[in-house]
């Protein structure tokens, strides 16, 4: 696909698309609890939409009027064995997630995905699972789906202490948890986004958190609830950065979730010198309205506890660095590797591409700021932060065409993508 190139003067509102995490997580937390739940304002991107057709392969009655999502739960004890092996797409969250929720359930399900499915880590969240006597097992007794995840009615609590910082594995232990006699402890390497936290006391169950140890006591019963879906601020961050980066440019985006797991890059920008101003709405503060405007910035310094509260941000973060003053580093992100797709390697090599000096370093990148970007041809290796990325770099080109290979992943998480930036350049920019 031919991206749009050389824009300047981005300015109006943007209404972000609904958060990923919360979307996914309010079909699970739906399906599992007892009563109707209500979802206004979800995410009808492919990931979320597969886990929405995983739980009504596994029985559970969802019905869509195109507005709102009734999911009409009746308990763990309730699903059934789906009839097929189920398919998840290209959705990490999905086949992480339900595998905790598997696990507590006295059948066998198949979970397979897409080509970068295929190679994502899974034994993070298999050991954990089979610790508490779950039966998980990979492709041909490697770590890789497809999965099989024969479940077991009498799971054993856990005591554990993560290895890696993922909010998908302690999620999975979690919905494990909740199935389990008697107490586990998580203790997390880093904190990480705490939407599954969130959700078990919204739907009436008890978790406690103190500093990076969380303590849930089961079984538990949940209770179905209305959930109203904040907008994902990983959407947003493209046209935050769009916003900061393109000349005389001003964009306010409204309803940004602002769950405090998941605003590190409001603090890279702010860092960065981005002028940037937040109004904080609705009665928790968790979702607001943001302006950002045209600003010089400056390299900084990215690692550390921060990383998991922006990394999916990262590929854009990158980009933004490239045009501003100086040197920026980020490290401590290994993760990256094993995302949809290996985006340290792929910011680096597409970006280059278009006449970027980024470094990829073992658990980062360097960026040297303040490079021009030309023409060339980049592709989103299927991921979809990637080609969004590419997109918002694409705008700073002046000559020469960037052609996107494999553009239609963005639909993975914001299938209004085009449609939003046309929105900017009408309302002002050329
Ligand atoms: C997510 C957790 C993160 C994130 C992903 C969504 C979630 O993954 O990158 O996009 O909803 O729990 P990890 O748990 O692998 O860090």
């Amino acid at each position: 696909m031919k991206l749009s190139i050389n824009k300047q003067r981005l300015s109006g509102t943007i209404q972000v698309p609904s958060d990923k995490s919360i979307s996914h997580r309010s079909i699970m937390f739906g399906s599992i609890a007892h009563g109707p739940t209500t979802i206004k304002n979800f995410l009808r991107g492919e990931d979320c939409l597969s886990t929405l057709a995983a739980f009504r392969s596994l029985g559970v009655a969802i019905e869509d009027d195109g507005e709102t999502i009734t999911v009409h739960g009746k308990g763990f004890e309730s699903l059934k064995p789906s009839e097929q092996p189920i398919d998840v797409g290209n959705s990490g969250t999905t086949i992480r997630l339900i595998s905790g929720i598997l696990a507590g359930q006295d059948f066998t399900t198949e979970l397979f995905g897409d080509a970068s499915i295929a190679k994502r880590p899974m034994a993070r969240v298999m050991t954990p699972l089979n610790q508490m006597k779950a039966d998980c097992t990979g492709r041909d007794g490697s770590e890789y789906p497809p999965l099989t995840i024969k479940g077991n009615k009498n799971l054993q609590p856990l005591h554990y202490e993560m290895p890696v910082a993922s909010a998908q594995v302690k999620s999975a232990i979690l919905f494990a948890a909740l199935q389990a006699t008697g107490e586990t402890v998580i203790i997390e390497k880093e904190k990480t986004r705490d939407h599954t936290e969130d959700m078990i006391r919204q739907f009436g169950g008890h978790v406690e958190v103190t500093g990076k140890e969380i303590r849930l006591q089961g079984p538990q019963t949940l209770t179905g609830q209305e959930v109203v879906v904040p907008g994902d601020i990983s959407s947003a961050a493209f046209f935050l950065v769009a916003g900061l980066i393109l000349p005389n440019s001003k964009i306010i985006l409204e309803n940004v979730g602002l769950n405090p797991t998941r605003t590190g890059i409001i603090d890279v920008i702010k860092q960065m010198g981005g002028k940037i101003s937040i109004e904080e709405e609705g009665k928790n503060n968790k979702s607001g309205r943001i302006t950002v405007e045209t600003s010089q910035l400056k390299g900084i310094e990215i690692g550390g506890e921060i990383i998991p509260r922006l990394i999916d941000e990262l590929p854009i973060i990158a980009l933004m660095a490239t045009q501003a003053e100086g040197k920026t580093v980020i490290r401590d992100a290994e993760e990256l590797k094993v995302k949809e797709t290996n985006r340290i390697d792929a910011v680096a090599n597409e970006l280059n591409r278009l006449g970027a000096d980024i470094t990829p370093t073992d658990d980062g990148l360097i960026i040297q700021g303040r490079t021009s970007l030309h023409g060339g041809n980049v592709t989103s290796y299927g991921d979809h932060r990637i080609g969004m990325m590419l997109q918002i770099a694409a705008l700073l080109v002046k000559e020469g065409d960037v052609e996107l290979e494999k553009a239609e992943a963005i639909a993975v998480s914001y299938p209004n993508f085009f449609a939003d930036l046309e929105q900017l350049y009408g309302a002002g920019g050329n």
